[in-house]
């Protein structure tokens, strides 16, 4: 099969990774990829954003399977795009169509979803510029902290947490009054809750579905979960507290209500489901959904499957998922993030990556990386994921850090305690 994977971060080259060593591939190409990808496939440089382009490419090049690794594109209807041309129709794409993507696209759509299917969330109400004082006096109902969603994409920046009650309030309206463009224009206020967090992924077909995994991302820059949050500064799979009991909860209270909804509601979803979860006291309520896989859970995720991603997708666009057989790797996987000095705030590029093939025993996931006159340079805050297996937390963590030592670039820094917390 010739393959198109759209994407160009940690989680695309761990795809890309896994993707080459199926049997089934012929040909893969990465939009557009980074320095990782490259050593998988070819990178491409066509403009995803443009659906006509991706058209051309995948005529030209005889696609037979595209894999859409971020939201944005699904969220503007890729997927309607190729079901509605006649020469597209026909080469299946992994990820879900606009109606579907609208559960990572909307958060005040996700929260009805929810309500209507009696999914377990947070309490909230939505609001916009209309009726603000009305969302001041919800906000005076609840109690702090408080938490407010721009109802959009707002590239993993559209939650803000408040203690003080003015501080919320004027914040709430900076928000619908444009803080984050229209992403913003509604708001949705919710109810805090306290636990710990996990990322549970799902992929469907649109009938069945197969539950993947499980992971826990530390967002917070610092160690001991300090400081800004990040896109993710490493993972952990699987994770010690969803034990059977926690995951049958997760699957009867949470996964079988939203494949159903999703079927009531006549979207026909074929792709990712990530549930983002908060375990309160041994119950698992919904943070948000998202309608791709995480990043970096992926890098922990997928080299736990052991059987060939190419067949599973199969399954997925030929609507038999039900008989598919994933067989997961029963070790622990831990993966830490290199990022650039200075991110999550403002940080440079460009910087050579030095002894990448001193690594021993980890696999390397490039997030921000590309090839510059033969250096590998720097090319965004989350540089590169170190995955490495192990017969629990500590064993895994400790190879990956040996190796991130190894590497070397002006300004590296990452976090020692992924998954210490949970040991
Ligand atoms: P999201 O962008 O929806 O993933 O939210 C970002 C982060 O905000 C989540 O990962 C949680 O840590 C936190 N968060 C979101 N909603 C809530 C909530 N209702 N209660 C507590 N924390 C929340
Ligand atoms: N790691 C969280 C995300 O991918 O949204």
């Amino acid at each position: 099969m010739n393959i198109l994977l759209i994407g160009s971060g940690g989680r695309e080259n761990a795809l890309a990774w896994k993707i080459a060593k199926s049997p089934k591939l012929s040909k893969l190409y990465i939009a557009p990829g980074n320095a990782g990808t490259h050593e998988y496939g070819e990178n491409v440089n066509i403009n995803t954003a443009k659906f006509s382009e991706v058209k051309n490419f995948v005529i030209e090049k005889h696609i037979e399977l595209v894999i859409v690794g971020p939201e944005q594109a699904l969220v503007n209807g890729i997927h309607d795009y190729f079901l509605a041309d006649d020469k597209l129709k026909h080469v299946p794409l992994i990820g879900p169509v606009k109606a579907g993507a609208i559960l990572e696209g909307s958060k005040d759509f996700a929260k009805s979803f929810m309500e209507k299917y009696s999914i377990p969330t947070a309490k909230y109400k939505s609001f916009t510029l209309d009726n603000l004082n009305e969302g001041y006096l919800f906000l005076e109902s609840l109690k702090p902290p408080y938490v407010l969603k721009a109802d959009g994409l707002a590239a993993g920046k559209g939650v803000i947490i408040l203690e003080d009650i003015a501080q919320t309030k004027s914040t709430l309206k900076e928000m619908l009054e444009g803080k984050f463009g229209v992403a913003s224009n509604k708001v949705v206020i919710e109810e805090f809750l306290k636990g710990i967090e996990l990322s549970v992924f799902v992929i469907t077909d649109g009938k069945s579905y197969k539950i993947l995994p499980e992971a826990k991302d530390y967002k917070r820059i610092g160690e001991g979960d300090t400081g800004l949050n990040t896109g993710g500064m490493g993972a952990i799979s699987p994770v010690p507290f969803a034990d059977k009991q926690f995951m049958d909860k997760i699957e009867k209270r949470i996964i079988i209500p939203t494949n159903k909804g999703l079927v009531k509601e006549g979207i026909h979803y074929k792709g990712f489901i990530f549930f983002g979860i908060i375990n309160v006291d041994g119950d698992p309520f919904v943070i948000e959904y998202n309608v791709r896989l995480g990043d970096p859970e992926t890098e922990v995720v997928v080299p736990r499957i052991k059987s060939d991603l190419l067949d599973l997708f199969e399954h997925v666009a030929n609507e038999t998922l039900e008989k598919a057989i994933i067989e997961i790797d029963s070790r622990t996987t831990a993966t830490i993030m290199l990022v650039s000095g200075g991110y999550p705030e403002s940080y440079q590029n460009g910087k050579v990556i030095r002894n990448l093939s001193h690594v021993d025993d980890s696999l390397l996931f490039h997030a921000g990386t590309k090839i510059d006159c033969k250096n590998i340079v720097t090319n965004g805050g989350r540089v590169i994921a170190i995955t490495s297996f192990g017969d629990n937390i500590s064993e895994a963590l400790n190879k990956s850090l040996k190796n991130a030592q190894k590497i070397d670039f002006e300004g590296k820094y990452y976090r020692k305690d992924i998954g210490l917390d949970l040991k």
